[in-house]
């Protein structure tokens, strides 16, 4: 859709964890430029985001970033129609950065400013290479921050159908390949260590709460491998050093599969209450090729077949041009936030 035929450009900023990425989309699905400048070097001495050095390292980013993403589109500030942000949820003292330039932006150049939520963002990664989306839609984000269901009866009002009541599914990859001394971040090199490992070696546990629970758990299989790689009594230090090769290909491929039936059971049940006709997959763990695999064979399996869209591997892990794409969809409903706005942990 266009508002009065015009193209709109919507110059997008997404700094809620450890990537500093700005894209300028226009009609919400035509990606002039994007940047996503990774700080994973500076985190991975520490296994993990270290809050204060994500923050330190966007504030020296931002401005570089936002001027070549607009250099790259080959765009001034004049082409621009609106400044978009995901002001929530993420690291605070990381999100601050980018709203107060997202804000900074749009008072300046005395544009509409556009708050995104960067889990809905995620979902619309889904939705960018596809034209039409059959409703009622289920949602399944499964990130390095979150693991939620979605009913997208409105896509730009979903409904939290549920969520993890501890650990992310991506935390839980990112943690595990740590014990297993895998090379951070731990989704990529646990789904390359499991292609050469029996997925069946070791049965790990399935957590699915209450029978129509939609709620995740991701704590107990975590403590299960750590158990599984330092005994029972915790004294084994160093079984890992001992472990072949195969062991540890074992142990991946036997998690990933478990965290990988309860994704796809989880999102079943969904696709169930809210006889979806679509589900949408997006972030970082989205790029997983085995969950891209069975989510795609339960919904085809399903009765009538459920059309299962997934977000281009690119535009799983966080980056703005899923920002930019959704805001779109608020530019043509006047959805526009006020210079107030404030970054805001969860949502
Ligand atoms: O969406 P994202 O970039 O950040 C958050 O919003 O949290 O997701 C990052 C997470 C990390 O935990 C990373 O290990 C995981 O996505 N990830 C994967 C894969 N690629 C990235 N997990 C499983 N398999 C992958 N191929
Ligand atoms: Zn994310």
């Amino acid at each position: 859709m266009q508002k009065d035929g015009k193209q709109i450009n919507i110059l997008a900023i997404e700094t809620s964890c450890d990537e500093t990425a700005a894209a300028v989309v226009t009609n919400g699905k035509i990606i002039r430029s994007s940047i996503v400048s990774s700080q994973v070097k500076l985190h991975e001495a520490y296994g993990g985001v270290v809050p204060e050095i994500a923050s330190r390292a966007h504030i020296e980013k931002i401005y570089p970033v936002v001027q070549e993403v607009l250099n790259q589109a080959n765009m001034t500030k004049d082409e621009i129609d609106a400044i978009a942000i995901a002001n929530q949820p993420g690291l605070t003292v990381a999100l601050i950065v980018g709203v107060t330039a997202a804000k900074t932006l749009a008072f300046a150049w005395g544009k509409p400013l556009i708050a995104i939520n960067h889990i809905h963002a995620h979902m619309q990664a889904a939705l960018l290479e596809h034209h039409e989306i059959q409703l009622p839609a289920a949602a399944l984000v499964v990130s390095g921050g979150h693991t939620s269901i979605y009913d997208c009866h409105d896509p730009l009002a979903p409904k939290l159908l549920g969520h993890t009541i501890d650990d992310a599914a991506g935390e839980a990859f990112d943690k595990v390949a740590s014990m297993l001394k895998l090379p951070y971040p731990g989704g990529p090199s646990i789904e390359k260590a499991a292609k050469t490992g029996n997925g069946k070696a070791i049965r790990f546990p399935r957590t699915m709460l209450d029978k129509d629970s939609l709620n995740f758990s991701f704590s107990g299989i975590k403590t299960a491998v750590l158990y599984h790689c330092q005994g029972q009594d915790m004294k084994g230090q160093s079984l890992v050093d001992k472990m072949t090769s195969q062991q540890i290909a074992d142990i991946a491929a036997s998690f990933q599969a478990a965290v990988i039936e309860v994704l796809v059971k989880k999102t079943k049940r969904a696709v169930k209450k809210t006889n979806a006709k679509t589900v949408l997959l997006g972030g970082g763990v989205a790029a997983n090729s085995q969950l891209r695999q069975q989510l795609q064979q339960m919904c085809d399996n399903q009765k009538p077949a459920v059309k299962l869209l997934i977000a281009p591997k690119k535009y799983c892990t966080d980056n703005a041009v899923m920002v930019a794409s959704l805001a779109y969809y608020k530019y043509v409903k006047n959805m526009f936030a006020d210079l107030a706005l404030e970054p805001k942990a969860t949502g």
